[in-house]
């Protein structure tokens, strides 16, 4: 009796999963990018997110959860209930290099469920104008001259200009401050207004403002130029040869969200990323798409594992500490 009672049970929560997951989405969904608007996570959450609101056929809303290099977002996102109606937003530096160096009340690599890799970009070496610099050795003579007077900007401790910038000085061997900001969008405008002195910066963010002229880029940390702007050397060709970063993005849901509900918006985002639109605007902001095989929920969980294998090491030798 008691057997059939659980078995019974066990179909019925079965059931009501499948139903669950047959209706979805039938409510809105809600990405949490843990950093501010306007920055380059917001402006690609948000083009990919307008896509997905057509494949999906409901409303899909961005909701900027800042704070401590996107640890706060993301661990909004880990809490949340895993129906599908929450999505974690974020890159190397917030699902990877954070899980180096905050006390986080949950598994970095396996409190999440892995949805799809969203794309990647190098790092832009960026100054101010008024940085008497016109090249990579001369930024950097520049910042050892100034010794710890220069400010880079950052989106906090652990996040991807932050954690670049940490690696930028320890090769070239200067100690510049650095400004953290709740995301690379309003550094940027700081930048421009020449209230800091450089980034270490997604080209995404810093590419519209380099090809204005509001600011100045010096290298991509690539072994290629980025396409769309070939007039920037890598750091190889300008001085700091194998300083070479790839900030991917991706996204995420909370772990114990059914399966067919993570296919669901798996499908959506290839079906995004498909889009000629959207290919446009990636390529207008120096983003690579992933590969289709690359675009599955295996293959980011993967690359998150295997990129904490790499950068993990790194980051507590060099006893990153979450005040900076
Ligand atoms: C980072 O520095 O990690 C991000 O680029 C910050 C942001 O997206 O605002």
């Amino acid at each position: 009796m008691i057997k059939s009672l659980i078995a019974l049970a066990f179909a019925t929560c079965a059931t009501f999963a499948s139903a669950n997951a047959q209706s979805y989405p039938s409510k809105p969904i809600t990405i949490i990018v843990p950093f501010a608007a306007g920055g380059p996570t917001d402006v690609l959450a948000r083009t990919l997110g307008d896509r997905m609101r057509v494949a999906l056929g409901q409303t899909v809303i961005v909701e900027n959860v800042t704070g401590a290099g996107g640890t706060i977002g993301v661990t909004r996102a880990v809490r949340a209930a895993p129906d599908g109606y929450t999505v974690s937003f974020g890159h190397l530096g917030t699902h990877v290099v954070n899980g180096a160096i905050y006390p986080l009340p949950f598994d970095l690599l396996n409190d999440l469920e892995p949805v799809g890799q969203i794309g990647a970009n190098p790092m832009l070496i960026v100054s101010k104008n008024a940085v008497p610099a016109k090249n990579l050795k001369e930024l950097i003579a520049w910042l050892k001259a100034n010794e710890s007077k220069a400010t880079l900007g950052t989106a906090g401790v652990g996040s991807g200009s932050h954690f670049s910038g940490v690696y930028f000085q320890s090769l070239i061997g200067t100690k510049g401050q650095y400004v953290p900001y709740r995301g690379t969008g309003p550094a940027m405008q700081d930048l421009v207004a020449g209230q800091i002195d450089l980034i270490v910066d997604q080209a995404s963010n810093s590419m519209p403002q380099v090809q204005g002229g509001k600011i100045r880029a010096y290298a991509v940390t690539a072994p290629k130029r980025i396409a769309a702007a070939p007039e920037i050397p890598t750091v190889d060709e300008a001085g700091l040869p194998g300083f070479h970063i790839l900030l991917w993005s991706g996204v995420w849901v909370p772990k114990g969200t059914p399966k067919d509900i993570i296919a669901k918006l798996n499908a959506a985002m290839v079906e995004a990323l498909g889009d000629a639109g959207v290919q446009k605007r990636f390529g207008e902001l120096g983003l690579e798409l992933p590969t289709r095989a690359q675009m599955t929920p295996e293959a980011l969980g993967a690359h998150q594992k295997a990129e904490a294998a790499k950068w993990w090491p790194m980051i507590k030798a060099a006893n990153v500490k979450p005040e900076g």
